[in-house]
Formats: C-alpha cells, sequence, structure tokens
C-alpha cells in the first residue's frame, strides 16, 4: 500500500516529534492534539526544532520550508482524519482513551488506512476490537527523543495482515528508521526488556550502597559505550512512564518480578519524574 498522507494523533513529546520525522520524510503530515494549546506548544517547539537543524547546516533551508509545509497542527479530528493512509496514535497511555480513539478513527478514516499505536504498553490487541478492521491494526513503537533514535518497534496483534506490516515497516525505513519485526505480542516488546534489565540491575546495584547513582552511569557509558546511563535514561525517559511501564506489564502478568523497584515507585509518589518536573535521578535547571 503507497502512504502519503500520515495523521499522528497526541502531541507529547513523542507525537510531535514523530509528525516532524514524517514531514521531513516527506509525508503530508498531521498531528492532532484535543487541546489547541498543547498543539501550539507543539508547534513552536517543532519549528524551534526545525531552524536549529538549518542553523547547524543539517538541513537546507528549502527541505525544511517543504517540510513546513507538509506539516499542520490540529485540533480538527475529522478533518485530519478524512484522507489519512496511516494513523500513529501517541495519546495518552490509557486504555479506555485510546480504544474510544480507535473507534472514532474507524470511523472517520478511510477504509484503507492503517491504525497504528505508538503505545510500548498497551498491545494492539487491545484497541484493535474497537475497530471494524483488526487486519490494519498494530504497534509502532518509536524511542524517545523520535527525531533521533532510529529502532521503530512493528508489533503486529494476532490479527495484523502481512500487508499491514509491510507497509509500516516500508514507512518506517523511509523516515531513516530501522524496523524491529515482533512475531507475537509480549509486554515491553524487545528494547524496553533489554533496558529494563539493565535498569533492574542498575538499581539493585544502587540499593546495595555498592556505588553512586553517577558512577553507575559512569560505567554504562565508558565501559559499555552506552549513550546514557540507566539513571539519566530513566529522567530522560520519565520515571513515571517508567513507573507505569513495570504497573503495566505486572497487571498484564500478575508477576511480582514486573513490579516497579521499590525506588521507582517512591519517585512516582514523591513526583519526581526527572527532566520533565526538573528532579528525578539528577537535578535539572
Ligand atoms: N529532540 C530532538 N533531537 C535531539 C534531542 C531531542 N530531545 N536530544 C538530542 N537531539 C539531537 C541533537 O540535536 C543532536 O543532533 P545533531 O547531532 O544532528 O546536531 C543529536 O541528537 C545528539 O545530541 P547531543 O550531542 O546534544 O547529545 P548526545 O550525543 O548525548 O545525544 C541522545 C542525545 C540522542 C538523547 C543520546 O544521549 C541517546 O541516544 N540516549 C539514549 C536514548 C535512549 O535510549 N532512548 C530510548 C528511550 S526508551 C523509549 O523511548 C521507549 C519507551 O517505550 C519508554
Amino acid at each position: 500500500m503507497d502512504v502519503q498522507r500520515i495523521l499522528v494523533v497526541g502531541s507529547g513529546a513523542m507525537g510531535r516529534q514523530i509528525g516532524m520525522a514524517a514531514a521531513v520524510a516527506g509525508f503530508t503530515t498531521a498531528v492532532r492534539d484535543v487541546s489547541a494549546d498543547a498543539a501550539a506548544a507543539a508547534e513552536a517547539d517543532m519549528r524551534r526544532w526545525l531552524d536549529g537543524r538549518v542553523a547547524k547546516g543539517r538541513l537546507a533551508e528549502a527541505d525544511a520550508a517543504d517540510a513546513w509545509e507538509r506539516l499542520t497542527f490540529t485540533t480538527d479530528l475529522a478533518a485530519a482524519a478524512a484522507e489519512a493512509d496511516l494513523v500513529i496514535e501517541a495519546a495518552t497511555e490509557r486504555l479506555d482513551v485510546k480504544r474510544s480513539i480507535f473507534a472514532e478513527l474507524d470511523a472517520l478514516t478511510p477504509a484503507r488506512a492503517i491504525l497504528a499505536t505508538n503505545s510500548s504498553t498497551l498491545a494492539s490487541s487491545t484497541v484493535a476490537d474497537a475497530t471494524g478492521r483488526p487486519e490494519k491494526v498494530c504497534n509502532m513503537h518509536f524511542f524517545n527523543p523520535a527525531l533521533v533514535m532510529k529502532a521503530v518497534e512493528i508489533v503486529r496483534n494476532p490479527h495484523t495482515s502481512d500487508e499491514t506490516v509491510e507497509t509500516v515497516a516500508a514507512v518506517a525505513r523511509a523516515m531513516g528508521k530501522s524496523p524491529v519485526l515482533l512475531a507475537k505480542e509480549i509486554p515491553g516488546f524487545v528494547a524496553n526488556r533489554l533496558m529494563g534489565a539493565v535498569r533492574d540491575e542498575a538499581l539493585a546495584l544502587y540499593a546495595a550502597g555498592v556505588a553512586s547513582v553517577e558512577d553507575i552511569d559512569t560505567a554504562a557509558k565508558d565501559a559499555l559505550g552506552y549513550p546514557m546511563g540507566p539513571f539519566e535514561l530513566m529522567d530522560l525517559v520519565g520515571l513515571d512512564v517508567t513507573y507505569l511501564i513495570r504497573r503495566a506489564a505486572y497487571e498484564q502478568t500478575g508477576d511480582e518480578k514486573d513490579l516497579p523497584h521499590p525506588l521507582i515507585t517512591a519517585k512516582y509518589e514523591a513526583g519526581e519524574f526527572g527532566r520533565k518536573t526538573g528532579k528525578g535521578w539528577y537535578t535539572y535547571e
């Protein structure tokens, strides 16, 4: 299937960057948010990012202008959905919200449109049955920051067709991304399971008083070549997201080893979510 128009639902940290990446790659893209203020803030942020690319000499001025021309920020779901070939839902991680968005999208988009969710915690089978097209529903999971990180996990549910997977993988490649295909749904998918294993070990080392947060991060970076230490990464992703991912995994498996680490729960309850609140494992100005 030939994808030309992409609709991103939700203009938060992920949605705005996914939309920008799609527009830079040549897709006509709409980013929709329920809140006009949120959409305007996302638009201003992406304008700054684009100007920064040009200033750094990473993007030609004409290409930036074309990308901007292809990108719209809106609150009008019906208008944005009417001609979409692919929808990437990046709204809040709540099942009731996602199910109603998928039911609405099913009614508003053309029958050909693929409906993907960027969710890292909710497998697409939990929203596919809110639509009449489960074969066109899958996870298309980007990583933070989505403009930079190359991997995109494409997770099929039991109904997802091969054509859907191939089309979404082709879009990811056109965006300069590397698709990671999952043959079945599993909590955490692949990358977050790998990240979780490193994070759990880092938390265990810190809790046992073996080394400081800073020194564990230094080991990850300067011994293993990771771009960020596990504590820095938790602050980037958000300790709220980290907590909620583990709660969601526990709710799906009932396995106590999937519960959030007590140190994560404490940060979550203290409202210390990382960069977004100015304090997490580190303090930010
Ligand atoms: N948005 C857009 N672009 C950004 C950015 C952001 N938030 N942060 C950095 N960049 C860009 C910079 O503009 C720069 O681009 P150029 O080289 O073209 O100028 C490039 O990224 C490198 O940035 P910096 O030199 O400032 O810093 P860095 O080399 O430390 O890279 C990083 C920053 C890319 C975030 C890097 O530290 C990194 O890869 N960290 C690991 C991130 C990671 O693991 N993400 C996965 C999170 S898990 C997840 O998202 C899944 C989930 O379900 C929760």
